[in-house]
């Protein structure tokens, strides 16, 4: 539809039909042909069923039948399609990894790939936009929602979500960036909690994963419910206007995340619904998630010039520019093919690449030359995951459990023989039921190599999942520890949605795979990776800790003013350390085993000194001299030893994957140019400050080979 007729479209709104188009409401709403007012938990709405057929937006529906009937209904009594969103975050039914695994692979066609099937399984199904990519940079694995991220580098995250976005835009979703700005550094890792980031901080690590996803033409945004410096987000005119419109020129939807206007008030920060919709207004969120102060307010506030009509006029535009860009005016309908659908989901296709993902995000933490297993050798499964279907994630969309692969099905799918299995424990991390450990014991101590498949269930992570302790429960490490008094061959298949203190039973484990919550063919994937149909190569995207005091822990950390060794406890009480604690995480910030060894030589560069505009080459050797065929991540960081403002010890500024077979050799290259060492500086400039920088290179951030180079003081 021509931009005219959009204008002409919002000419003839009333100011009650523009309150009601920026309002978004559960799809169940609009579904229900009751004439009762939204009751029970969305009572606060206090909407009446007129309300309800006229609002411009819903969310979170259960597929195409739903969604035809929604937009018919609608277009009974609406001119205006509706919009309906959905959380498609790593998969629509057909499940792959979580995103905190998917960033593991360091793959980022495959991370495309990915997004661009779940896109297709959504689109077919009516979903127009999905609330994705999560963009948020995390450090506190005790928050439950690093599980959507893709960990803890900026660089990182942004180069993944513009894959994510990439692949749902080829499918025809619209993408929707969350959560602006800066959800993940909740203190203390507990949901919803309040942030403190300044804005060095902000600029250098929380915004620019966000920033970055403007290259790929994102659809909408959305406001975080926390509160960040004092401010709600939905308050926060500096980085919704100054930042996100003003100086990064997005012109896209905003939309506040689920009640996050109406909670102004629950924070302290508005006096009433009519203050949340003005404060929300003037930061041009066009869209009212779940709260309806626009609806109760929004013709006042204009009748009584609070707000310029003007303000309310450009956002419905934007909401309205949205909607014909996916094509909605043509076809409100558009996509949705039930039967495509159903013929599509269970394709070898869709199945084959969400195998590939889980193999690729698996992480291989230890292995004490028992890996791959043989199929010989007599085995069993232990613990309350070996016969678990539920690991395909908590924002699950239509992914079905009961289509997922199981451990024991993937092993005896690959065995082609039934293999016996005992829970040992429950699933359930607060239980402290030891009597199953015996039998389990007893069984194992039968066979030759145990399968110990532990870990958090799905429900233990993702929103409002956060743990205050995030060691393994007590009750699974006395059952590693009886396994381990066995003398078997002991492997842990750990599961969850967040990094795990594993240092209580690392000792007892001959060898550790990170399996995550893999998805729907999870089980087959674990199968093929500890049987070497295939080889591990995931790595790790957040550090792992040694103990939960230690968190917050990251790679990119400061250097302080009283560094210690990180590998030994210091005895001295005058530097940056603990008295009972090291301060190395347990597993780094890009670690994984494959099943080889690569090593790295002749690292070296084409200049020890870097002028403005130029790029200097670093060259890297790389050789397989294991038994077998493998995959590694080389990763490039940089450290910018002196500037005007402190710099991390190492920040990630490039990545190769490198696949070798046995004996095999490769040399690469990566570009070293001033663009890598820019950051915004004490001045607040986005700037690059001659000096010197050393450059690291390796498999994970803490085994690194080191050079130096100088950045030089150009002439000006
Ligand atoms: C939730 C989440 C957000 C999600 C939205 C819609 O509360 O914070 O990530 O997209 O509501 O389901």
């Amino acid at each position: 539809m021509e931009e005219s007729k959009i204008d002409d479209l919002i000419k003839r709104m009333t100011l009650e039909d523009k309150a009601h188009q920026l309002t978004q409401i559960n799809a169940d709403f609009v579904a229900t042909d009751s004439k009762a007012t939204v009751t029970g938990l969305t009572g606060y709405l206090k909407l009446d069923n007129d309300d309800v057929e006229k609002v411009g937006s819903v969310l979170n529906f259960s597929g195409g039948e739903m969604a035809k009937a929604i937009q018919k209904k609608h277009l009974e009594k609406n001119e205006i399609p509706l919009l309906l969103m959905q959380d498609v975050i790593h998969g629509y039914e057909t499940m792959y990894p979580l995103n905190i695994a998917m960033g593991g692979t360091f793959d980022l066609d495959l991370v495309e790939d990915c997004a661009y099937m779940s896109g297709i399984e959504a689109k077919l199904n009516g979903v127009h936009v999905t609330f994705a990519p999560m963009v948020d940079l995390v450090r506190d694995a005790r928050w439950g929602r690093v599980n959507e991220s893709t960990g803890e580098d900026p660089y990182l995250n942004g180069l993944m979500a513009r894959a994510f976005i990439r692949g749902y835009k080829k499918a025809g979703l619209g993408v929707c960036v969350k959560h602006f700005a800066g959800y993940g550094a909740a203190e203390s890792g507990k949901d919803y909690n309040v942030t403190e980031i300044s804005e060095y901080t902000l600029r250098n690590f929380y915004l620019p994963g966000y920033k970055e996803c403007l290259k790929e033409k994102p659809d909408m945004f959305m406001v975080s419910f926390n509160v960040l410096n004092g401010v709600p987000m939905a308050a926060n005119s500096h980085l919704l206007i100054d930042v996100l419109r003003n100086e990064w020129g997005f012109n896209g939807v905003v939309i506040s995340d689920y009640n996050g206007i109406g909670e102004m008030i629950t924070h302290g920060y508005a006096p009433s619904y009519k203050e949340c919709a003005k404060t929300a207004i003037t930061n041009q969120i066009d869209i009212e998630m779940m709260s309806s102060s626009y609806i109760h307010y929004l013709p006042s506030l204009i009748h009584e010039g609070e707000i310029n009509s003007l303000v309310v006029d450009k956002m419905v535009k934007r909401v309205l520019t949205m909607k014909n860009n996916l094509g909605l005016f043509e076809n409100p309908f558009r996509g949705i093919d039930i039967k495509k659908y159903k013929d599509m989901i269970r394709t070898k296709a869709n199945r084959k690449l969400v195998l590939g993902a889980a193999e690729k995000s698996c992480v291989l933490l230890k292995n004490n030359r028992v890996l791959p297993l043989e199929t010989d050798t007599s085995v069993i499964l232990i613990g309350p995951y070996a016969d678990e279907r539920s690991i395909i994630g908590r924002y699950k969309c239509l992914g079905r459990v009961d289509d997922c692969i199981s451990v024991k099905i993937g092993v005896e799918s690959l065995l082609g023989v039934e293999v016996e299995t005992s829970k040992g424990c429950s699933s359930n991390i607060l239980d402290n039921d030891y009597s199953m450990i015996d039998e389990a014991c007893d069984k194992a101590s039968r066979h030759e190599v145990i399968i110990a498949c532990v870990g958090e269930s799905s429900e233990d992570s993702g929103e409002g999942a956060s743990r205050a302790d995030i060691s393994l429960p007590s009750v699974q490490i006395e059952l590693i520890k009886k396994l381990a008094e066995l003398k078997k061959k002991l492997v842990l298949v750990v599961f969850g949605g967040r990094p795990q203190v594993l240092s209580e039973v690392e000792k007892y484990a001959d060898a550790i795979l990170y399996a995550w919550e893999p998805g729907s063919e999870g089980g087959t994937a674990i199968a093929n990776l500890l049987y070497g149909k295939s080889y591990p190569s995931g790595k790790l995207t957040m550090s792992f800790p040694r103990s939960t005091g230690q968190c917050p822990i990251y790679y990119n950390h400061f250097n302080t003013g009283r560094p210690k060794n990180p590998d030994i406890i210091s005895n001295a009480n005058f530097n940056s350390s603990f008295r009972d604690e090291l301060n190395s995480p347990l597993y780094p910030f890009g670690y994984g085993l494959t099943y080889t060894t690569f090593i790295i030589s002749n690292v070296h560069l084409s200049n020890d000194s870097l002028s403005k505009g130029e790029a200097i080459k670093l060259y890297v050797d790389i050789k397989n001299i294991g038994e077998r065929d493998g995959q590694e991540v080389v990763q490039l960081y940089i450290h910018d030893i002196y500037a005007s403002c402190v710099r991390p010890v190492k920040e990630l500024k490039g990545f190769k994957i490198v696949k070798l077979k046995q004996g095999e050799e490769s040399s690469i290259t990566f570009e070293i140019n001033e663009d890598m060492v820019k950051f915004y500086s004490s001045k607040g400039e986005y700037e690059a400050e001659p000096g010197e920088f050393e450059v690291m290179v390796g498999f994970n951030s803490k085994d690194v080979t080191t050079i130096n180079f100088t950045l030089k003081r150009w002439e000006i």
